[in-house]
């Protein structure tokens, strides 16, 4: 379990880790996997609606379904294994995070007790995800060996990574990851992502419907970006066109963070703010009062994506998403 990224405090391993699995998440084939994906999935779910005869629906359960077919097929390649059972997945993913969160902040002398009754029920759970993905990731690893050709999900992105130096995802210096590394990582992800993207578009949705002027300008980019044919194509490239509606997203983001604190720990000696901090001590980074700063943000309780798209209303329109993120670490670090 400690040679992911999220839960890992030994550094190397960590670096190793985060080289392999951000450098696939960045790229450009990826994203156009993942674009294709989540529309091909979208589709299937719009058909079913249809079928039904569906008009209303509970947005809160349908998106954490949606997202655990989305982050299967995007992060494991679901086509190729047909993992059916997308509530025991995204139960598994919010138990693995639970675990982990248990351990971090409740004291041992508290948790061994905990641990001692009933905690394995919690345990066994989010075990299933790392025993699920051994199998998948053997399986595949085999396949790829016999000639099987590579999608665009991460399992089949990491088995290839730096098993030769042709590809721009090559990193320097580093042996190929073995399959315990695979596994930490893809239950990582799998875990990380089903909850903190329902979370949002919940966020998005309750915001945009609470504010129909926003909802308006949505309407009107989708119009002028994809035209008023329903069935049209989204791709890399007219997605980051929509700039309102990425300002949109960020503006979620920043004004209700599904991961509103995040935890660091020092590695070696340090002195900051007068003081001195010795290797070993952790850092609370908090998110949420960052982000709602009146000294970085005029109006923060506001929710109004036009901070976005103008400089003058405390933010810009050159931010990315990842900038964000930089930028909450950045002032943390003052
Ligand atoms: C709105 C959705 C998401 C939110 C709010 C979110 C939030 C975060 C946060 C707070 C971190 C910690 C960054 C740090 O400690 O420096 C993180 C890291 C990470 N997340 Fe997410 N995440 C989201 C979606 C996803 C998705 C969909 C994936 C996988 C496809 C993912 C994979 C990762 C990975 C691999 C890292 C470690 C990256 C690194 O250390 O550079 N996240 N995320």
């Amino acid at each position: 379990m400690l040679r992911g990224i999220m839960f890992n405090n030994v550094f190397h391993k960590w670096k190793r880790s985060r080289q392999f699995v951000t450098r696939i998440l960045m790229s450009k084939k990826y994203h156009y996997g993942f674009i294709n994906s989540v529309q091909k999935i979208f589709k299937e779910f719009e058909k079913q609606w249809d079928e039904n005869d569906i008009t209303t629906l509970d947005f809160s359960k349908w998106v954490t379904c949606y997202k655990a077919k989305v982050t299967i097929v995007t992060i494991i390649g679901q086509p190729l294994y047909n993992l059916s059972s997308f509530d025991s997945i995204s139960k598994a993913a919010s138990e693995y995070i639970a675990l982990f969160a248990f351990l971090v902040f409740v004291p041992k002398c508290i948790s061994n007790i905990v641990m001692l009754f009933g905690f394995n029920t919690v345990k066994k759970n989010s075990m299933f995800l790392n025993g699920t993905m051994r199998n998948i990731i053997q399986n595949r690893r085999n396949e790829i060996k016999n000639g099987s050709t590579t999608s665009f999900n991460l399992l089949d992105l990491l088995l290839v990574s730096n098993s030769s130096n042709d590809s721009e995802e090559y990193i320097e210096g580093e042996q190929p990851m073995d399959d315990d590394e695979i596994e930490n990582n893809l239950a990582e992800s799998t875990a990380t992502s089903i909850e903190t993207i329902s979370n949002t578009l919940c966020f998005l949705i309750y915001n945009v419907v609470k504010n129909p002027s926003i909802l308006e300008k949505i309407h009107a980019e989708i119009l002028k970006i994809f035209g008023s044919d329903i069935n049209s194509t989204i791709t890399y490239e007219t997605l980051e066109s929509c700039r309102y509606i990425d300002a949109v997203v960020k503006e979620t983001l920043r004004h209700s963070n599904p991961v509103p604190y995040n935890l660091r720990m020092l590695d070696d000696d340090e002195r900051m703010d007068k003081f001195d901090w010795s290797p070993g001590t952790w850092f609370w980074i908090d998110h949420r009062r960052i982000m709602n700063d009146p000294n970085h943000w005029k109006e923060p309780t506001k929710f109004n994506p036009d901070r976005f798209l103008s400089e003058e209303n405390g933010g810009t329109d050159e931010f990315t998403t990842y900038q964000v993120h930089d930028l909450m670490i950045r002032i943390s670090h003052k």
